[in-house]
């Protein structure tokens, strides 16, 4: 079954080709970064604007990656939520008429689903059940991954999101939108120990994380220090590592809390390579696997909605023509993956 996936929840619109039988054909992305970049974030009018503009090439520029033509795909997957409304409806209207077109079945995605399942699409990938860590910028959750569609919500962020940490932290220490990847980089000219920030949360039992008071000290830290090119990088190493340690400690509890012998990791924090050094060390130490998506597919893309799409198209789950979006979205809420017959995933049943 070919199917052709569709991201457009925030400020990258993805396109993909998922093929059950021969794995991912074609990817392509565009991310509008620069756009937002003078707003120092991203401004949601412009976002579905630009989808607009970029969808219908990049669906072209895809299918002729893969060598294949419109009539090849079987199958529609466009992500549905959670995101921006504006963004979502984009590809959820382009997808439904797509699929309307060319009488395939299409369906709606959870974009944190997709970021779920995306480490799967990487060779030798654990099969679940597993622990996963999704860590974006909207997202910090610990989740008993049972089977395909099967969460267990295990413990999530209580305020900012791991990416949404490091986002403000990089803001207010001067640093380009977006902070993440640069606050990243800076933290490798930092000197180790210069600054220790805490770990939050970790000196009491429970799988929750909390990221809004380490901002906090990394804003006291900035505000009293000389603000050297030096020092800014010795807070960026220091706040990372809190982060990095913190979210460590959480992934080892949960690993002995539910018994799993493997552990996923996804959303753009992923991608921090720190967080991986530190989590492949635990992994190690404890003699579970530990696996990652390739950085590109740890952000925002279209083949991790092609493929979780296509997981659900191929046990006979779609939804009826009617454009939908879900701007919020529990995962939790999710059905288990139907092992076949037309059972409709229903997002539009809640
Ligand atoms: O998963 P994603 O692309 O979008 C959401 O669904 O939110 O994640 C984006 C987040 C941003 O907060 C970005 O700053 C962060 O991931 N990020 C990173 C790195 N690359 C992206 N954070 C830390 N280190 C990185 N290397
Ligand atoms: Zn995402």
């Amino acid at each position: 079954m070919i199917v052709l996936g569709i991201e457009s929840s925030c400020d990258e619109t993805g396109v993909a080709v998922y093929d059950t039988a021969a794995g991912l054909r074609a990817h392509t992305l565009y991310s509008q970064v620069a756009m937002h970049a003078d707003y120092g974030g991203v401004v949601p009018e412009l976002a579905s604007r630009d989808h607009v503009r970029k969808l219908v090439p990049l669906v072209r520029e895809c299918l002729a990656q893969a060598g294949l033509q419109l009539s090849d795909i079987d199958g529609v997957a466009y992500t549905a939520g959670p995101g921006l409304v504006g963004a979502l409806l984009v590809g959820a209207a382009a997808g439904r008429a797509l699929a309307f077109a060319l009488e395939v079945p299409a369906i709606g995605v959870h974009h944190m689903e997709g970021h779920l399942l995306a480490p799967l699409l990487e060779e030798n990938a654990p099969q679940p059940p597993f622990v996963a860590l999704l860590v974006s910028g909207g997202h910090s959750q610990l989740v008993d991954v049972r089977g395909i569609g099967d969460y267990q919500l295990l413990g999530e962020t209580l305020d900012d999101a791991a990416g949404e940490a490091f986002d403000k932290t990089a803001k207010l220490m001067g640093l380009p939108y977006p902070g993440g990847p640069h606050l990243a980089r800076l933290a490798g000219e930092g000197r180790p120990g210069v600054f220790t920030f805490s770990r939050p949360m970790t000196d009491r039992p429970g799988l929750d994380f909390s990221f809004s008071g380490l901002k906090t000290q990394v804003l006291l830290a900035w505000q009293q220090s000389d603000q050297s090119a030096q020092t800014r990088a010795d807070i960026a190493r220091g706040f990372e590592e809190a982060v990095t340690d913190t979210l460590a400690i959480k992934c080892e509890r949960a690993l002995v809390q539910t018994g799993r012998r493997a552990l996923v990791v996804a959303g753009g924090v992923g991608a921090n390579r720190r967080l991986r050094a530190r989590l492949d060390e635990l992994a190690q130490r404890r003699g579970v696997a530990v696996c990652f998506p390739r950085p590109e597919f740890c952000t925002d893309n279209g083949a991790m909605i092609a493929f979780a799409g296509a997981l659900r198209l191929q046990a006979g789950q779609y939804e009826d023509a009617a454009i939908r979006v879900r701007p919020r979205w529990e995962m939790a809420g999710l059905s288990p993956l139907a092992t076949g017959g037309d059972s409709g995933m229903g997002i539009g049943d809640s």
